[in-house]
Formats: C-alpha cells, sequence, structure tokens
C-alpha cells in the first residue's frame, strides 16, 4: 500500500509532540496555550463523539482510525468496533495493541463484509473524495445507520491554499441531503478549536526561532555556504511561509467552518415515498 501523504506531519504530532490523537482539540476560553491543554483538549473532543453516539448501536467502525485511542474506547464501551487506515505504521501500532479487526486501506477501497450501525469520521472525512463518499457509507452501514462527521469543511468564497483541504461544506451537506442521509445533529466548533492553531503557530516560531539560534555559528563563519544554502532552498522556503497561512486562526475562521455532525441514512425506499 502506498503511504499517505499525510503520514510525516501525523508522525510529527505522534511522536515529536507525543499526542495520542490526531485531531484538534475543544478549548476552554481560559485555557492558556500548552500541550497539557491540548491534550486535555483532544480528550473534550473526543467526549464529545462518544457523549453524541446515536442510541442503541451496537456495531461502529471508525474510519481513519489514527492511533486507535476512540477505537479502544469505543471497545471497552462494549461496542463491537472496528477501524480502518490505510496507513501502514498506524495499522501496525494498533494490531500490537490487540485492536484488531483494522482493515487496511483507503475508505473509497473499503470492501465490508457486514454493515455497521454507525460509520465514524473523525477528521478523515476531508480525505475521501466526495464523489462515491456517500455511496460508500451507504454500504457501509446497516439500514438506518448513521454517519459520525467531526471535521474541518472550505466556506464558499474561500481562496488560496486555505480552500484547498476539506470539503466544500454547502457541497457536502447538498450531497448529504441528495443521497438521502438526514441531518439528525450538528454544531458548530469552529471557536472553539482555533487555540489548536494558535499553539501550533506559536511552536512553528520557537522551531524557526531555534533553528536560528542553533546555525548562527555556522552562518558567521561561511557566509558563502550560507548564501548557497539560502538559493538552494529558496523554494522550499518561500511555500513554507505560504504555508504557514494553513495555521493562523483568523485565516481558518474567515475560510473554514469546523463541525460536529451526525446523518440519519434513510433507507431509499424511503426517500422515494
Ligand atoms: C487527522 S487523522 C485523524 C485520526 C483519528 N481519526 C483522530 O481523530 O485522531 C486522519 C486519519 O485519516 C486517515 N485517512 C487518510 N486518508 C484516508 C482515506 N482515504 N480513507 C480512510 N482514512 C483515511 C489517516 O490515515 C488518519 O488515520
Amino acid at each position: 500500500m502506498e503511504k499517505h501523504s499525510n503520514d510525516r506531519a501525523l508522525r510529527f504530532y505522534q511522536e515529536v509532540l507525543g499526542l495520542e490523537r490526531l485531531h484538534y482539540g475543544l478549548w476552554r476560553p481560559e485555557d492558556e496555550l500548552s500541550l497539557a491543554n491540548l491534550k486535555a483538549a483532544q480528550k473534550r473532543y473526543e467526549d464529545l463523539i462518544v457523549e453524541n453516539l446515536p442510541d442503541r448501536i451496537r456495531s461502529i467502525i471508525d474510519v481513519g482510525c489514527g492511533t486507535g485511542v476512540l477505537l479502544s474506547r469505543l471497545k471497552r464501551m462494549g461496542f463491537q468496533a472496528e477501524g480502518l487506515t490505510p496507513d501502514r505504521n498506524q495499522q501496525q501500532l494498533m494490531q500490537a495493541q490487540g485492536l484488531a479487526p483494522i482493515h487496511h486501506c483507503r475508505f473509497e477501497e473499503f470492501q465490508p463484509q457486514s454493515g455497521y450501525d454507525c460509520v465514524v469520521m473523525s477528521e478523515s472525512a476531508q480525505y475521501i473524495p466526495l464523489a462515491g463518499f456517500f455511496g460508500g457509507v451507504r454500504t457501509t452501514l446497516n439500514p438506518g445507520g448513521h454517519l459520525l462527521v467531526c471535521d474541518y469543511f472550505v466556506l464558499d468564497g474561500a481562496r488560496g491554499i486555505l480552500a484547498k483541504s476539506g470539503h466544500n461544506y454547502e457541497c457536502f451537506l447538498k450531497a448529504a441531503q441528495r443521497e438521502g442521509f438526514r441531518l439528525a445533529k450538528s454544531r458548530d466548533l469552529t471557536g472553539e478549536v482555533l487555540k489548536t492553531l494558535e499553539l501550533a503557530k506559536v511552536t512553528a516560531e520557537k522551531i524557526r526561532l531555534a533553528l536560528e539560534i542553533g546555525t548562527e555559528k555556522f552562518r558567521d563563519r561561511h557566509p558563502f555556504w550560507t548564501r548557497l544554502i539560502k538559493l538552494f532552498c529558496r523554494k522550499k522556503y518561500l511555500r513554507l511561509q505560504e504555508e504557514m497561512v494553513l495555521i493562523d486562526a483568523q485565516e481558518f475562521a474567515k475560510n473554514k467552518t469546523y463541525q460536529f455532525l451526525l446523518f440519519e441514512c434513510r433507507e431509499v425506499a424511503q426517500e422515494a415515498s
């Protein structure tokens, strides 16, 4: 299986920052920007998902299950819970924790052997192409099953690099409606997730400063090589500068929306009548 392009970012959160969960968090207004508060915010986000699972469900598939923290919790709660991830590292990590079954594929390639009462997508819907998205979910669900999505979406009018990741929110809702998915619950989480980005920006700034301090001696002693390296890395540097907007909380709030969405999958015959 080919590696997902986002693997490096996910490994950075996990292996460098020591995060167990790979999603944004729900911050309280009084929270200061710290790694400990991010971890607490991520746990709060997970609680929101768990507390809003539909009643009377038994089987759940966590699509894009990351490090398996939610999956493990769902199993402990007594659900028949399975995971799916296209990422080989994540799959191996979860198997080592005894979290089978983990389906190792992209959701768009998944061929379910049996139906599930609920499909959970915590920050993974954005990676799955919209064409075929709801059809794939319908095939994965038992009749009357639910889809729980927690993710960010692009707003109409968004521009530049920020418009590139995530589904367009209006298109996503329209596609859901067209495909017979009724929105049963929703909550706008945008304001509550922004501090995750503020913390990312502060951390990126610290890393930049550390690099500047760490290379100071070399730059002083070798101006020629410094100029050459700068020239060589110019394109990468400019791209990095451009990408910094991705962790700008204000730009995020202008161009994106972070939503909790719970859909009920209606039966096709019921829709037609
Ligand atoms: C941002 S992480 C979120 C992980 C986890 N759900 C969480 O909330 O911590 C995105 C997850 O989606 C997975 N993913 C990426 N593309 C996918 C696809 N096409 N189908 C299913 N999962 C995908 C990644 O491997 C990763 O596990």
